[in-house]
């Protein structure tokens, strides 16, 4: 493809910034090792964790293209850095779970661990400031943040990205815990996966010890955070990583 040069810095983040590119259909994101946890309360660097999200989730993204999911992956530049097609967000933290964890765990008083029959499936508001509530569809749908069609293509898509991620994991001896998702829309209307998928936004636990190979390690102090890290990257890459 034509070389796309970073234009202006567009948004700064919390794990990530975005840059508008000489192309207004497409954005550069650079990825950081910062990381926050907590509505941002705890702050930290994971050393290396930029570049690993940033290859983990082009990976999968090329993933789950070839098994029919629309994404806005279009190439990867160096470590930290990815073209992206150019997307409307939709303001929604899009969640599934397989097992009980995190939030599901403490909202409802039960412990982390209870494989579920079926997925759940939920949708929490991007704000920061409202501590990214759950929200149900007919709220988002009453505060035109989607249309239901919008939100049934949503879970649609969701749903099949946790049953290729859940197989593709589970063959690297990970179980699939939970993982959060975002979707935008592209100036022709379609509807694609975006953002990342790595383990600062999925619990990952090792199929075998339950280990722990993920960002909670940072949320909870556990220690053996960048370690972590690096097992995910060796799973997903072996001696490519
Ligand atoms: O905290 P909670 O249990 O709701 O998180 C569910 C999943 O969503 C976890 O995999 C977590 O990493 C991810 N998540 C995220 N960004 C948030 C909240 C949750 O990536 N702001």
């Amino acid at each position: 493809m034509a070389e796309v040069e970073k234009a202006e810095e567009l948004y700064e983040g919390k794990a990530k910034k975005v840059f508008t590119t000489s192309d207004p259909e497409l954005l550069i994101v650079s990825y950081k090792d910062d990381a926050t946890a907590g509505d941002g309360e705890k702050k930290g660097t994971i050393v290396g964790k930029g570049a690993i999200n940033n290859r983990m989730t082009n990976y999968l993204m090329q993933v789950l293209e070839q098994a029919g999911i629309p994404t806005d992956y279009v190439e990867e530049l160096n470590d930290r850095e990815t073209v992206v097609k150019k997307v409307t967000i939709f303001p929604l933290e899009v969640i599934v779970r397989n097992i009980s964890a995190g939030h599901f765990a403490s909202n409802f008083g039960v412990e982390e661990g209870i494989v579920f029959d079926q997925p759940t499936f939920e949708y929490s508001l991007k704000n920061d400031d409202l501590h990214d509530p759950l929200i149900n569809d007919s709220h988002i749908v009453a505060l035109k943040l989607a249309k239901q069609e919008d939100l049934d293509r949503i879970r649609e898509l969701t749903l099949k990205v946790n049953d290729i991620l859940k197989e593709f994991f589970a063959k690297l001896n990970v179980t699939l815990v939970d993982f959060k998702l975002e979707f935008g829309r592209t100036s022709d209307g379609t509807i694609i996966l975006a953002d990342e998928i790595s383990p600062d936004t999925a619990r990952f636990w090792d199929a075998t010890t339950g280990e722990k190979l993920d960002k909670d390690r940072f949320r909870r102090d556990m220690g053996g955070v960048e370690d972590a890290y690096n097992e995910m990257m060796h799973r997903v890459f072996g001696d490519n990583a």
